[in-house]
């Protein structure tokens, strides 16, 4: 009699939890297809857990995704320029209190060449990135070399630039000289949870002017955060999303926070171990596919933390709502020494292979790469039309 309701049972458990998987389900495409998602709704989506409602999730962003940007990939060629920054922020390997970090500044003939393979290979774009100076050097060593990458692709090339916190004028002399898009990562929207990741003097509210002051300039914006930051929470992460769309952003940028073992976060957070890396990368991934079906028409990009936790990380990001991937075009002797967070890819390949090692997996994924075009976010276009 006992077994029989201990069966009893355990069948009852099993039909609940199909049951509650199917509401879970319809919950899922209910709050899709609402007109207005609510902050609370967007919580819910990014909690769920269930594997098979992950993956519902994930076709759903993918099919707003083909419906918005279409089931095309675009390149940029990132080449990481320079490692000096005069930033001290608590979670990236080059922090300028990361004293074993050997510093270099490219020279220009090298960041040219990189940006002419990019050219001769039909990446229809770049993304110059560096560490964050603003001294007159530096600001006029950009603009050369803007102007430069601009005449040797007679204008075809694309260039984004990730270059921090500057001035307005800076912002000018660079949009004037060649650049169209500025990629700035808000890091986090929670202003408390962004004072306790930086040194005092770097300040949430001068972030926010920045995206300001660039998009008056004319650039498409891009903004981003780190996801799965220490005291991060689900309504964070929803709130970072609302920023994005309150901010009428063209672009994102986002990736899981992976810790630096040589920052103070990194020394604080200890073992980062595979059942931890797997967590981060699932809430990176539902953090890419929620955004896409919030933002819809936004540029997205798969990033490399999402690979330096899975080989497959760069595919699994497209799979779940991205549509940008940007190949680390740095030259192989740089390359090593631009160590944001343990673990980053500084694959020493061969740069003809790559791509072609690349397009393969994106065409194994349905899908095209946009060669030799610029590539921007529709959404930037729909803004500037009213
Ligand atoms: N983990 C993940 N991303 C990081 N970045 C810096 N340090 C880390 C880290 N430890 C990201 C920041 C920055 C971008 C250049 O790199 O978001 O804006
Ligand atoms: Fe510098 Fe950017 Fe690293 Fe901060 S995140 S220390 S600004 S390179």
């Amino acid at each position: 009699m006992r077994c029989d309701r201990a069966v009893d049972l355990s069948y009852r458990i099993k039909y609940l939890s199909t049951i509650n998987r199917e509401v879970r389900m319809i919950a899922i495409h209910d709050i899709v297809e609402k007109e207005r998602i609510s902050k609370e709704d967007l919580v819910h989506l990014l909690s769920i857990e269930d594997e098979e409602a992950v993956k519902t999730l994930f076709d759903i962003a993918y099919r707003i995704k083909g419906e918005n940007v279409g089931r095309r990939v675009h390149l940029r060629g990132i080449i990481e320029m320079s490692n000096i920054c005069v930033k001290n922020c608590f979670y990236c390997g080059i922090r300028k209190d990361n004293k074993s970090v050997e510093r270099y500044t490219m020279e220009e003939a090298d960041v040219l060449a990189s940006a002419e393979w990019a050219y001769k290979n039909g990446y229809g774009s770049l993304v110059l990135q560096s560490g964050e100076r603003t001294d007159e050097t530096f600001v006029s060593y950009v603009e050369k070399l803007l102007k430069k990458i601009k005449k040797l692709s007679r204008g075809k090339l694309g260039i984004t630039i990730s270059l921090g916190e500057q001035r307005a004028d800076t912002y000018r002399r660079w949009f004037e000289a060649g650049a169209h898009r500025y990629l700035l990562r808000i890091e986090t929207s929670n202003k408390e949870l962004y004072r306790k990741i930086h040194p005092s003097d770097h300040k949430f509210d001068s972030r926010v002017k920045a995206l300001k002051d660039l998009r008056e300039t004319g650039y498409q914006v891009g903004t981003g955060v780190m996801i799965g930051l220490p005291g991060q929470t689900m309504k964070d992460l929803a709130d970072d999303i609302i920023f994005f769309k309150e901010n009428d952003v063209d672009m994102i940028g986002m990736g899981p926070y992976i810790p630096h073992h040589q920052t103070p976060m990194g020394e604080r957070i200890g073992d980062f171990d595979i059942h931890k890396k797997r967590n981060q990368l699932m809430l990176g991934l539902k953090m890419l596919a929620v955004t896409r079906i919030y933002l819809k028409d936004v540029n997205m990009a798969s990033t490399t933390a999402l690979e330096a936790l899975s080989p497959e990380g760069r595919e699994l990001g497209l799979l779940a709502g991205a549509n940008v991937v940007m190949p680390n075009i740095t030259e192989v002797s740089y390359k090593a020494n631009y160590t944001l967070y343990d673990g980053k890819p500084h694959k020493n390949e061969n740069m003809d292979e790559a791509i072609s090692v690349l397009e393969e997996k994106i065409r194994g994924l349905g899908e095209d790469i946009g060669f030799n075009s610029w590539g921007d976010s529709p959404h930037f276009y729909s803004r500037i039309q009213g």
